[in-house]
């Protein structure tokens, strides 16, 4: 996951989505210390610990459909977003919400910027449109258990609807 997040200036914002425990959330600051990191976590359980954990990491308790708002309030301008990581359950979720936050995703990232999605299966993944991101690559992670993909889309200029295929 962290590996396709790639070079990123130094006042280059990481958005991660779902950070749960936080296992990508530490690999992330120790990768990139001189970033900001925002983490969106809907649960207040695992918000809280993170924030009591990775006291450097913003930790904001709430919705990933509500990105947009969510750097507004931290004073963050979207175009410092260098990329948007994702360990969220995209799967799981109901259709509205899935799309409301890929658009979110698409709205926050300028062209040329990656989101990384994790996911157990990319074949699910083709009822998806995601207006604005491009499917660059898929990783089988074999090593994961169980076995598990990281999607890397980039974002491109145009907002036009793409289905990711095959
Ligand atoms: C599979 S877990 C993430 C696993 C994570 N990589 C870890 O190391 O624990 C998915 C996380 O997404 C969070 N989540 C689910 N829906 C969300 C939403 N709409 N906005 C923000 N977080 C959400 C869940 O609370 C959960 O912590």
């Amino acid at each position: 996951m962290v590996n396709a997040i790639g070079p990123l200036d130094d006042d280059a914002v990481v958005i991660e989505l779902g950070p749960g425990t936080g296992v990508f959330t530490r690999e992330v600051a120790h990768r990139y210390p001189a970033n900001p990191l925002v983490a969106v976590e809907f649960n207040q359980v695992f918000a809280e610990s993170l924030r009591c954990g990775m006291p450097k990491v913003r930790v904001v308790e709430g919705c990933a459909s509500r990105l947009i708002g969510h750097l507004d309030q931290l004073g963050i301008d979207p175009a410092r977003v260098g990329a948007v990581i994702s360990g969220l359950p995209v799967l799981s979720l109901q259709r509205g919400l899935s799309s409301a936050i890929f658009s979110a995703i698409a709205e926050v990232l300028t062209p040329g910027r990656p989101y990384i999605q994790f996911t157990y299966s990319r074949r699910a993944w083709r009822r998806f449109d995601l207006p604005g991101l491009r499917l660059e690559r898929t990783l089988a992670v074999w090593f994961n258990m169980p076995p598990a993909n990281v999607m890397t889309f980039r974002r491109v200029g145009a907002a036009s609807p793409i289905t990711v295929g095959d």
